[in-house]
């Protein structure tokens, strides 16, 4: 059938608000029915069979995987190392027998992605692709093959195959913190509930529309534009940035918040909006000192929080959006909505064709 935009002005408009449908949709795919457990595609996984994961991808998908580390390290304890596919090839890494390697490809088609995965097929033990056209090359190619279940993306900035794609790694390192004892099945369930209430929540985020619409409008104004976030709101950070750049055209760079001093902090002046990803989490106080020194050099401090963060943190800061209490691990599900809708309004506020891009294809099989 026919894809159409469904009385949105973009695809890509129509695709934001289409996540919290899709993200249930997949976790209904993999959830058993009584919903405290989770199930693979045969032939499943065995993760006790693994040391380490590698994870390989492009462009936001590489940003999936970066989340995705996070998870892995601290729920599964397994490290992780991640790649874009353009540099992990070439540079020929040693890999050991009991590595799974996970390769993340909306499209299942980018070269470089596919040529990073032929690399690995000798040398892996296992090699998984978490992919949303389940027909793909990549998907034909690994010994299981994850589907997102998105549904089709048109827009050429990709958003909700980015959430699905996050869906997917979480369940994944879910399972395998399970499988490895990392947490009995009572917090397996109780983490399975947690991202059952995703959906809900992402819905009140969209809310934040009209808000972010505003602001936008002066953000559209900017030459230069900083994402800030610590722990899994760093990768956030970047995902941010690229979309901003993709398709607003405007310079944009994510930044780990600690990082900021050693460098991108001289950028500071009263033109360059800041903007920070901080949930009120462990590390909330940290990236509040960070953003404390954007302000005291002149930054003007766009601060996406929760309440409690905003309550303390609010002075000085240029603007706020109050983001619904989410649970600490998946809060970058969540705040990928503000990030892609800052995106998307400020690219209509500029003008830009937002669903084909200049200069960038859905999918890139050239290398
Ligand atoms: C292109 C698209 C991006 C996408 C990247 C990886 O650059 O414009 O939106 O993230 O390719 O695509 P894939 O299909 O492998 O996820």
């Amino acid at each position: 059938a026919r894809i159409e935009k469904a009385g949105h002005k973009h695809f890509m408009a129509k695709e934001i608000a289409e996540q919290p449908t899709v993200i249930s949709e997949a976790l209904a795919y993999y959830l058993n029915a009584d919903e405290t457990g989770i199930t693979l595609p045969d032939p499943g996984l065995d993760f006790s069979a693994f040391d380490r994961i590698v994870m390989v991808a492009c462009g936001t998908a590489y940003y999936a995987c970066f989340t995705a580390k996070y998870w892995f390290e601290q729920v599964a304890r397994i490290p992780v190392e991640i790649d874009v596919a353009s540099e992990f090839r070439y540079r020929e890494p040693p890999v050991s027998a009991r590595t799974l390697a996970i390769f993340v490809s909306q499209s299942g088609e980018t070269a470089d992605t596919l040529a990073a995965l032929r690399y690995m097929s000798d040398k892996a033990d296992t090699i998984v692709s978490v992919v949303n056209v389940a027909e793909s090359s990549i998907a034909r190619e690994s010994d299981i093959a994850l589907p997102i279940l998105a549904g089709v993306e048109v827009g050429v900035a990709s958003t909700k195959a980015f959430s699905c794609q996050l869906t997917v790694l979480a369940l994944l390192a879910l399972e395998a913190a399970h499988q490895r004892g990392e947490i009995d099945g009572d917090t397996l369930s109780k983490r399975l509930t947690e991202l059952r209430s995703l959906p809900g929540l992402l819905t009140r985020a969209l809310d934040l529309d009209e808000t972010l619409n505003i602001i936008s409008n002066t953000l559209s104004e900017a030459k230069d534009i900083l994402f800030l976030g610590r722990g899994m709101m760093y990768p956030l950070a970047l995902e941010g940035a690229l979309k901003l750049k993709e398709i607003s055209y405007i310079h944009a760079e994510g930044y780990a918040s600690g990082e900021l001093k050693h460098g991108p902090i001289a950028l500071i002046d009263s033109h360059t909006p800041v903007i920070v990803f901080a949930p009120h989490d462990a590390l909330f106080d940290k990236t509040v000192s960070n953003m404390q020194e954007v302000m005291a050099r002149g930054g003007k401090v766009l601060l996406v929080s929760d309440r409690k963060g905003l309550e303390v943190a609010s002075e000085g800061v240029w603007q706020t959006v109050q983001m619904p209490e989410v649970p600490d691990l998946f809060a970058p599900l969540l705040y990928a909505i503000p990030a892609q809708l800052i995106a998307y309004h400020t690219a209509v506020a500029k003008g830009t064709d937002v669903d084909q891009p200049r200069n960038l294809a859905k999918s890139v099989t050239v290398e």
